[in-house]
C-alpha cells in the first residue's frame, strides 16, 4: 500500500507532461504531503494500469491523450460535465472505493479566458475550429457562459453537426465547414484541432476576427503555434495558447481530490517565465 497520498497522470507518450510539476507547485503552496507520478500507459494497458493503481491505494489520476475516452468508460460514476463531454481527464477514488470520473478541461478553459484574461463570454460570437474530443469537452462550459452563438467548423462537417446537435439544448450551437467562413466575423476563435501539433493551420479567411477579438489555441508549445502566429498577424487583442488552461484544469482536479483551491496565477507565471528563458537560451 502507498504510504503517502499518491496521484498520477496516465498518458502515451507522457515524457513531456507538465502535470507532475504543476501539482508539486500546488502542493507546496499549502504544504500538502502528496506524491504525483507520471505513468506512460498505452491504450491497451489502461484498464489494467488504472485498476492496479487504485488497488494499491492511489487517490486520483489525470488521464491525457489517448486515454480520455477509455477513462470515461472506466469510471464507476461521472460528473455531469464528464457525462456530456464523453471524456474524462480526472479520476478520483471515493470513500467507498468507487471511482468518480470528471472532466475539468472545459472549466479550465473558461477560467483561463474569463478570470485570468478578463475576456467576457456573455453575448459574444465564438468560433471553434475542429470537432474532436477536445471540442466536445469545451462546448458545454462555453455555452453555460451564454455567448450569443458558438459555431463549430470542421473539415468533416458531419462531426461538427453531431456535436452541435448533442448540445442544442444548452444554447445556440451551429456547425459549418471551412467554405462557409468567408464573410463571417467572430469575437473569439478557439483552435481545438490537432493541426497545431503538426505545425499546420486550418484554412482560415483573413477577416475572420472582429476588431478587439481574441484567439486561443488549446495546444501549447515552447514557441508560438501556427494558430497563435495567425492570431498575432490578424491583430487579435489576446493571442493565447493552452498553458493557462493546462494549469486551470489541474487546479480543478486538485480541488476535487484535496478540497483546496490552489493559486494558479503564480504557477502560470512561473511556467511562462521558464518557457521564455528556455527560448532565449536557444
Ligand atoms: P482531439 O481529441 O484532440 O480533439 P481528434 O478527436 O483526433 O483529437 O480531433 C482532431 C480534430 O482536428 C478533428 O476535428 C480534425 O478534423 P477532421 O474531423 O475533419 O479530421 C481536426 N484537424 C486535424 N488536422 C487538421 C488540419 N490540418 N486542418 C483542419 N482540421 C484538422
Amino acid at each position: 500500500m502507498m504510504k503517502i497520498d499518491t496521484y498520477a497522470v496516465f498518458g502515451y507518450p507522457i515524457g513531456h507532461s507538465k502535470s507532475p510539476r504543476i501539482h508539486k507547485l500546488f502542493a507546496d503552496q499549502s504544504g500538502e504531503i502528496m506524491e504525483y507520478l507520471a505513468q506512460e500507459v498505452p491504450a491497451e494497458n489502461f484498464t489494467a494500469a488504472a485498476t492496479q493503481f487504485f488497488a494499491e491505494g492511489g487517490k486520483g489520476s489525470n488521464c491525457t491523450v489517448p486515454l480520455k475516452e477509455l477513462a470515461w468508460q472506466y469510471a464507476d460514476q461521472l460528473t455531469e460535465r464528464a457525462r456530456l463531454a464523453k471524456a474524462v481527464n480526472t479520476l478520483a477514488r471515493q470513500a467507498d472505493g468507487s471511482i468518480l470520473g470528471d472532466n475539468t478541461d472545459g472549466v479550465g478553459l473558461v477560467n483561463d479566458l474569463t478570470i485570468n484574461h478578463g475576456i467576457r463570454l456573455k453575448g459574444i460570437k465564438i468560433l471553434i475550429l475542429g470537432a474532436g474530443g477536445a471540442t466536445r469537452g469545451i462546448v458545454p462550459p462555453l455555452l453555460e457562459q451564454q455567448p450569443s452563438e458558438v459555431v463549430i467548423v470542421n473539415r468533416t462537417v458531419g462531426k461538427a453537426q453531431a456535436i452541435a446537435a448533442d448540445f442544442a439544448a444548452l444554447g445556440a450551437a451551429q456547425a459549418c465547414d471551412y467554405t462557409n467562413l468567408p464573410g463571417q466575423r467572430f469575437d473569439l476563435i478557439i483552435n481545438a484541432t490537432s493541426a497545431s501539433l503538426s505545425g499546420d493551420l486550418p484554412p482560415l479567411p483573413k477577416s475572420l476576427l472582429h476588431a478587439g477579438g481574441s484567439c486561443y489555441d488549446l495546444a501549447y508549445a515552447n514557441r508560438p503555434t501556427a494558430f497563435v502566429q495567425w492570431s498575432m498577424s490578424n491583430s487579435a487583442i489576446h493571442s493565447l495558447d493552452g498553458l493557462g488552461m493546462l494549469v486551470e484544469q489541474a487546479a480543478e482536479a486538485f480541488y476535487l481530490w484535496r478540497g483546496l483551491r490552489p493559486q494558479t496565477l503564480p504557477v502560470i507565471a512561473l511556467l511562462n517565465a521558464e518557457r521564455e528563458f528556455n527560448n532565449a537560451k536557444q
